[in-house]
């Protein structure tokens, strides 16, 4: 609420500049610390019933704060289960066949633990916890107790957990993750695969996303001065009404402060209140792709004069709209979009990217003239708006379903608040090809209520939806402001073009884009279709029937500027769809670079049309040894006028270029070099060749940046490559690689960009089990005492039961004799025998085959678990529990209904020290790529690269420190 008309606010503003204004990040309380690294991790569902709804604060198994996860495996986040998991031809085809989701039970489960001290001094202060991005269904618990179940993959959720938490002490937080189903139809990852903060606060604070800043220009043209107008919304969950005054200082692009702004509420207690600021600045840096000048907003909150939150907030200053006939406009002026369509996986990593590769794609996109990126089709994790932020691109930020039912509401409105700030986004979108719903009323309605919510949270940027729609109107398209176009574009001459037209005819009012277009599908390095192998020749030949390729699409769009651009199926390879084929096949083919970020040849058509750079390109390769006197198709993408080709210096003739097109030569193969001229205004502009290597003799690694951040996050990419014996990369090579890396770093993960390659991504150590059975059971019927701390003598290690049943040794089928009846307890007894050097080994677990119906499970007379599921196999760590020699496990079993009892089939699974695995992986064509990432200590990545009969390399990356985060210790 707005306290103060605009001129009484400005006139504050002033005043409020003759103090001294110099709040700094350590006046106030406000901590936003990363809680990524040192999580531990176990996959698979063995502790189903770990989650109780009766009575708070007492789940168990891992949700519990007393488990013992010593044994599991340490990980840092952002961690993506799913990479790391071998291909199976059985599993599913759009997901890129990891045994991942429906039917694969036993991998879609992953549990996460991790504490965590608060001082003492951190009473009084407000204790957040978010997670960016889990997949998929996630329960959370701290300290024992449940704090969230959130449904869904792509969604940032948060939970306030001061009440529950324990200032001077250990805090313990636990994730189960269940990804049993898949959301989209394309690799989607599995586990905490985003960034988790903990945030500490003090009670009078900016709520989280509370702070919305925004330009408004008259007319939305930007010329004159800009009008800043912010929106802080500040929570007290103090106990008294405070008097919060929000102050709101703007920095320019180079730091300077420019305009600042005042305002002051009584805000009740346990109540929130939303404060409107405004300044102007004077003659403001307009953000582009070109030109990603940022703002810096510090928002400050005081209260009795003291400063208690402070808060950044970069933005861009920017128009953003759209015109029937000029189509998009950035700042008043018609801008082309030159956009592509992404997942969000990458090779080596899966969905779980560090912040550098966010940085990698952006510029590896901003390279072939890409100015627009579509976070397809999913909210997008904030560290790649921070990139598109800072390297300039506009991002076309995508809801992952259409829905107006409450919970999509939310989400939709927590992806709002959270990126509205970017000046990347340039467009919000309500979703991607709703089929079943799209040309309904009822499609429409919910279309029209997420498009008019966006304008109450956001009145600067316009929302479209992708229809995969021609020539309709009904539903969706007849209410979204911005009619997004997926593919449509017609497969021959006579037809490109015409339910475009068609439709613009009909509706010249309405405002259009190309939400997805293209695509073509190639495989980087190969030129001809091997449905066997799985691989599309890298020509721009190959479209799905419902889309076309770079040159139709672009040549329809780019003559047409009222469709404003549009945004190519896609920029990366992505994995899974992998589409024209399946199997052997795992990943896209629709890419402009591969999954690495190697470009392919279709890079330099989109090069030649979206850049202003001469660009001229040359395909194949020159290596066709067996083809001599054959044909074989030389392509040309350039943006030269003309081009002239020459093989070993003889000329193969001049073709001139036709805009948005590319040239063709048949050309018999004759080893050697394959040359080219290109020409503009007759003038001699670009040359370019190709010429035949010998065989590959060496390995060559090449960092991206060889200098990077020792912040235990950064990363560096290294292009391994083989060359032949003068040096020249070899095109062909196909070499197994081994690789080592030593000193400030570690691999993070290894790739090639080939679609039907089987090799690992990562490889995580191997963690040894040793199983020991638990036999020679002993039982009989007795009372089992309940409660939390119910006992009985029987449950004492020394207690005599020389008298009991025995079971009979179990043979195979055959789980006992010691069946209960319906309403029958029990209790049995065994004897583990532990070494010394047993008890050194990082866990000890216990799991039983089944207890039916509820069974109290005790160590040496101390409780270790409940199992209350009799499908279940429970597991209990014991570890803590054991000594040196004879132990007693004692589980006291009652049966509720039907036949019940023990299932003697009990181990006790020993775990040994992680062993390492080395690391290789193969060229394919040519390439391969290995992603290092810093350790926290200065210094330098030492990474060998070594093949057979292959001269061995060693690259390095310096490591020096900065860029640390503050993070939980
Ligand atoms: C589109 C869809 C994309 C992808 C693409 C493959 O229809 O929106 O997600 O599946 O087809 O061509």
């Amino acid at each position: 609420m707005k306290l103060l008309p605009p001129a009484l606010g400005r006139l504050l503003a002033v005043a409020f500049a003759a103090f001294t204004f110099n709040a700094t990040a350590a006046d106030a309380p406000r901590e936003h610390l990363s809680l990524d690294a040192n999580w531990k991790f176990h996959m698979g569902d063995d502790w189903p019933g770990a989650l109780h709804l009766d009575k708070a604060g007492a789940s168990t198994g891992p949700a519990g704060e007393k488990f013992g996860d010593q044994a599991w495996r340490s990980i840092d986040l952002p961690h993506d289960w799913a990479i790391e998991l071998p291909f199976d031809k059985t599993a599913d085809t759009s997901h890129g066949f990891k045994p991942v989701g429906p039917g694969f039970l036993k991998n879609s489960i992953g549990w996460y633990r991790r504490t965590f001290d608060l001082p003492a001094e951190d009473s009084g202060k407000r204790i957040w916890l978010t997670f960016d991005g889990v997949f998929r269904d996630a329960t959370v618990w701290v300290n024992g107790w449940l704090v969230e179940r959130h449904e869904g993959g792509y969604y940032p959720f948060r939970m306030d957990i001061t009440d529950i938490a324990h200032f001077g002490g250990k805090n313990t937080v636990s994730v189960r993750v269940d990804a049993t189903k898949f959301e989209g139809w394309f690799y989607e990852g599995a586990g905490i695969y985003r960034h988790v903060w903990l945030d500490k606060t003090a009670p009078v604070a900016i709520a989280p996303d509370g702070i919305f800043v925004y330009s408004k220009f008259k007319n939305n043209i930007p010329k004159g001065k800009a009008e800043i107008n912010v929106e802080a919304h500040v929570l007290n969950s103090s106990t008294n009404a405070a008097e919060a005054t929000v102050t709101c200082e703007i920095l320019s692009p180079d730091g300077k402060p420019v305009a600042k702004d005042s305002e002051s509420e009584k805000v009740k207690s346990a109540a929130a209140r939303t404060l409107k600021l405004d300044a102007d600045v004077a003659k403001p840096v307009l953000w582009s792709p070109e030109s990603p000048k940022l703002y810096k907003l510090i928002t400050t909150v005081s209260v009795a004069g003291k400063v208690v939150d402070r808060k950044e907030t970069e933005f861009g200053i920017r128009t953003v709209a759209f015109d029937a006939n000029k189509g998009f406009l950035l700042n008043g002026e018609p801008y082309v979009l030159k956009g592509t369509c992404n997942h969000q996986d990458m090779a080596g990593v899966g969905a779980a990217l560090p912040d550098g590769l966010q940085y990698f794609r952006i510029a590896k996109l901003k390279e072939f003239g890409d100015n627009a990126l579509r976070t397809s089709h999913n909210p997008p994790t904030t560290e790649l708006l921070e990139a598109c932020d800072h390297l300039g691109m506009i991002v076309m930020d995508e809801s992952r379903l259409l829905g107006s039912d409450a919970q999509n509401m939310q989400k939709w409105d927590d992806q709002i608040r959270r990126d509205r700030n970017h000046a990347s986004v340039g467009l919000w979108s309500v979703a991607n090809e709703e089929f079943s719903v799209q040309a309904t009323p009822q499609g429409g309605n919910v279309a029209r209520t997420m498009q008019s919510y966006v304008k109450q949270l956001d009145p600067t940027r316009p929302v479209t939806y992708a229809a995969p729609q021609g020539d309709t109107f009904e539903g969706i398209n007849g209410v979204i402001e911005v009619r997004g176009w997926n593919y449509h574009v017609g497969k021959n001459a006579s037809q490109y073009g015409k339910e475009i037209d068609s439709y613009r005819a009909k509706h010249p009012n309405q405002p259009e884009v190309g939400t997805e277009q293209g695509s073509t599908v190639s495989t980087r390095g190969i030129y001809e279709n091997d449905k066997q192998r799985g691989y599309v020749s890298a020509y721009d030949d190959n479209a799905p029937s419902w889309a076309n390729t770079a040159e139709e699409w672009w040549s329809i769009f780019a003559a047409r500027p009222w469709l404003s651009g549009g945004f190519v199926w896609t920029g990366f390879d992505y994995r899974g769809e992998p589409t024209p084929y399946a199997w052997p096949c795992v990943n896209s083919h629709f890419g402009i670079i591969d999954t690495c970020g190697f470009p392919k040849d279709i890079f330099y058509y989109y090069q030649a049309w979206w850049t202003t750079n001469t660009v001229l390109h040359l395909l194949p390769h020159w290596n066709w040894p067996g083809k001599e006197g054959q044909e074989v198709r030389v392509d040309a993408f350039s943006n030269c006028e003309e081009v002239e080709l020459f093989l070993n210096g003889v000329s193969l003739g001049k073709q001139s270029m036709k805009p948005n097109s590319k040239l063709s030569w048949q050309v018999k193969y004759a080893p050697g070099t394959l040359s080219a001229k290109g020409y503009k205004g007759g003038k001699l502009v670009a040359e370019q060749k190709v010429e035949t290597t010998g065989d590959a003799v060496a390995l060559q690694l090449m960092p991206d940046r060889t200098t990077i951040n020792a912040n235990g996050e950064d990363v560096s990419l290294f292009t391994v490559s083989a060359t032949d014996a003068q040096g020249r990369q070899v095109p062909v090579a196909q070499n197994m690689v081994h690789f080592e890396v030593s000193g400030a770093g570690k691999i993070l993960g290894v790739g090639n960009g080939d679609p039907s390659c089987h090799e690992p991504d990562t490889f995580i150590p191997d963690l040894p089990v040793r199983t020991v059975a638990v036999n020679d059971w002993r039982w009989k019927l007795a009372p089992v005492p309940t409660g939390r701390n119910a006992s009985a003598p029987e449950y004492a290690p020394d207690f005599d039961d020389s008298t009991w049943n025995t079971i009979k040794p179990k043979t195979d089928g055959d789980t006992g004799d010691m069946f209960l009846q319906e309403g029958e307890s029990a209790i049995y007894r065994a004897h583990i025998k532990m070494t010394e050097e047993d008890l050194k080994s990082p866990g000890i677990q216990i799991r039983f085959a089944g207890i039916d119906d509820r069974g109290l499970i005790y160590v040496n007379n101390v409780r270790v678990g409940e199992s209350r599921d009799w499908q279940a196999s429970p597991v209990y760590d014991i570890k803590r529990n054991l000594h040196a020699g004879d132990n007693v496990v004692a589980v006291g079993v009652r049966n509720e209904s039907g036949q019940g009892g023990l299932n003697p089939d009990v181990n006790v699974e020993i775990t040994g020290e992680p062993v390492a695995t080395p690391w290789s992986r193969s060229l394919f064509n040519g390439l391969a790529q290995v992603i290092v990432q810093s350790s926290k200590d200065a210094g330098e990545i030492k990474l060998t690269a070594s093949g057979d009969g292959l001269k061995s390399v060693t690259g390095t990356v310096q490591t020096v420190p900065g860029g640390m985060r503050p993070s939980v210790p």
